[in-house]
């Protein structure tokens, strides 16, 4: 418990305490194996425990974006109650062992290798997902990915709002604010949970909502990462009213500024922009239909063909090279007619994705064009032919709607209708492909702001790890401070300090 008493020294002097350092050296494995095999002995019948010389070891460790990010771990605990994720962050606490949460693998932060030697805390066992009695509310488990959640509810009429790509968690997307489909009407994910069950640093469960520890609730939302383990959470639930109409266009390049353009248009008035509405994009090389890299665009209606059909038609005006049409599209197939569902390339492992967030106001001409130019050119290497520049923009009414002091969100991440992210994903973790795809990220992203004042703004869920404090979490300076004040509270030995930390 030394580290316990000096960090209360800290405390005192008013500082933040130091990042949760072992109190005991953890590299001695016997000591390590002593305490997990006691805690064994307490855990679930169903929860496992898995060790470097396990064959399942080098498949517990693969994520996403692994071997780029790979995690430091000396144990898995695959946890199968909340008494178990509480024991084990006990434990961990007690015996100053560092930990992570694990559940989608996606996260593709590089301050997550900051890990040293910890455990695993898998969530993945915790996938339940219930319609509360009254239908306007869910019960979701705290490692549950999106597929699960969006057919268990699908089965009983219902929808949430998540993020939208099937292999992802929930909780992982909404704790940084969860963009989707949803969210023109219905805000972000984060705007629509109602109450989480959150195991401290401690291993101590408290509840948080807006009545239970507000301060704590306030600061999951938008900060979750840094604050505690959700092993379950209450989110609002919608009864589905209907399919979706969507179009998938593929624009040559020499289309790029007049459809974006159009998407000014939509934002800022000029044309009617309703909520269930979507458009969204990216760059890519597709190359059977063109040797330059093409714009694959998405106008999305949830409705029939014919209340999509207005809003489709600025889009088909531009003149696409190829368009297909889905109609009657259930909330389901949706994921797969947009490329979300878990055979995408997106949902792909082992994959090191590199990528960071621009949320801009609006679409500057010269800026996407100098993007595209950078992208044409670097995508040439193979390497990199897979890579991709997003262009999300899904509709902003549900996110305008709440007021941006009411959660930790960077009030950007409100203010701000597109989101555009270049992404690479390579195979290997060599030096140079590294440095290579982080020196391209940069270039697009520094591309992305030509003609832009306002200050960076980077989307926490798709940040690299190198971004300033004030770009992920906001330029509003009581935003950050509050924020470093709660987590002094609540994590005082700042044991959530590997995804994007506060501290
Ligand atoms: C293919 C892909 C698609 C994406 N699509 C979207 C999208 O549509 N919308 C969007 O907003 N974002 C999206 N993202 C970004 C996404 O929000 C982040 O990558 C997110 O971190 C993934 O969460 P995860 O649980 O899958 O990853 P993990 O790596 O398992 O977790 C990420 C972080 O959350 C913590 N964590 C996990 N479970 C819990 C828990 N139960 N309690 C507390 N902390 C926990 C982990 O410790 C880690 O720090 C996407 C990312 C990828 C790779
Ligand atoms: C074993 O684990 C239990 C439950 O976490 C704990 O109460 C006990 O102190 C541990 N014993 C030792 C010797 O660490
Ligand atoms: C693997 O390591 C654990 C912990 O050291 C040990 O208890 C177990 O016997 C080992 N298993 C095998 C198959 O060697
Ligand atoms: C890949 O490289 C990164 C960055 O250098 C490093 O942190 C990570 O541990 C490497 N992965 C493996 C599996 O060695
Ligand atoms: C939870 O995961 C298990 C094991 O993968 C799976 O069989 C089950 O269908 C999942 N539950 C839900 C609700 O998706
Ligand atoms: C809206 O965007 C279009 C396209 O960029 C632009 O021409 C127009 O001036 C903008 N209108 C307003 C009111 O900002
Ligand atoms: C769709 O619109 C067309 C043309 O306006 C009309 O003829 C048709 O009846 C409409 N279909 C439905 C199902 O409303
Ligand atoms: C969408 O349309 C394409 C082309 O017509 C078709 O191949 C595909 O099966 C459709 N998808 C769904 C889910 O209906
Ligand atoms: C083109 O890409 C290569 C890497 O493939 C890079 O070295 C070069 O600087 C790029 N040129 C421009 C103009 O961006
Ligand atoms: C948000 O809170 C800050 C700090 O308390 C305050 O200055 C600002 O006016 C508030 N904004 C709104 C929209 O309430
Ligand atoms: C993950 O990728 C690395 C490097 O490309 C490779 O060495 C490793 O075998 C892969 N692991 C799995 C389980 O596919
Ligand atoms: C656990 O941590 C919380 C938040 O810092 C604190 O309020 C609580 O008193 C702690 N519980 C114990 C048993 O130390």
């Amino acid at each position: 418990m030394r580290h316990v008493l000096v960090s209360a020294a800290l405390l005192l002097q008013g500082a933040l305490a130091f990042p949760f350092t072992p109190a005991h050296p953890i590299a001695r494995a016997e000591s390590l194996r002593q305490i997990v095999s006691n805690l064994t002995s307490y855990l679930s019948p169903e929860a496992e425990v898995h060790y470097p010389n396990d064959t399942e070891w080098a498949s517990l460790l693969i994520r996403g974006s692994s071997p780029r990010v790979y995690p430091d771990y000396s144990v898995v605990i695959e946890v199968a109650s909340e008494a178990d994720v509480q024991l084990t962050v006990q434990t961990a606490y007690d015996n100053g062992l560092p930990f992570l949460a694990i559940s989608g693998a996606h996260g593709w932060t590089e301050t997550l290798n900051r890990l040293p030697y910890g455990i695993q805390i898998r969530m993945r066992k915790l996938n339940t997902t219930t319609v509360d009695a009254d239908g306007t509310t869910a019960t979701i488990g705290g490692g549950s990915l999106q597929w699960e959640t969006t057919r268990a509810l699908f089965a009983e009429n219902k929808q949430a709002v998540t993020g939208l790509c099937e292999c992802v968690s929930i909780i992982g997307p909404l704790m940084g604010g969860g963009h989707s489909f949803l969210q023109g009407q219905h805000g972000f994910s984060l705007d629509n949970i109602v109450s989480a069950r959150v195991v401290l640093a401690n291993g101590t469960l408290v509840e948080a909502s807006n009545t239970e520890n507000p301060d704590l609730f306030w600061a999951l939302r938008g900060a979750g990462h840094n604050f505690g383990i959700v092993t379950s959470f209450v989110v609002k639930a919608y009864d589905i009213a209907s399919d979706w109409t969507v179009y998938s266009l593929i624009y040559t390049q020499d289309k790029l500024e007049q459809v974006l353009e159009l998407v000014n248009q939509f934002e800022n008035g000029t044309l009617d922009r309703p909520a269930k509405l979507i458009t969204t994009g990216t760059l890519v090389r597709i190359p059977p239909l063109s040797d330059d890299p093409v714009l694959a665009y998405t106008v999305g209606y949830e409705g029939t063909l014919n209340e999509t059909a207005p809003y489709a038609a600025p889009f088909l005006a531009l003149e696409p090279l190829s368009t297909q049409l889905n109609t009657s599209v259930d909330f389901v197939e949706l994921y797969t007619v947009t490329q979300n569902n878990l055979d995408a390339q997106a949902c792909t492992r082992n994959n090191s994705i590199t990528g960071s967030g621009v949320s801009l106001p609006s679409w500057k001409p010269t800026a996407i064009r100098t993007a595209y130019n950078i992208f044409a050119n670097y995508t040439l290497d193979p390497r990199f032919s897979a890579a991709v520049i997003l262009l999300e923009n899904y509709g902003m009414d549900g996110v305008y709607a709440v007021d941006p002091n009411s959660t930790a969100l960077a009030a950007d991440e409100r203010k701000n209708p597109i989101m555009t992210t270049p992404i690479i994903w390579y195979v290997g973790n060599d030096t140079d492909t590294r440095a290579a795809a982080l020196s391209w990220v940069g270039k697009v992203k520094d591309a992305l702001y030509i003609d832009d004042e306002s200050p960076r703004h980077t989307y926490v869920n798709y940040a690299i790890g190198s971004e300033s404090l004030q770009e992920l979490y906001g330029w509003e300076e009581w935003r950050v401070a509050k924020l470093e004040g709660l987590k002094r509270a609540w994590d005082p030995y700042n044991a959530f300090a590997y995804y994007n930390p506060l501290v």
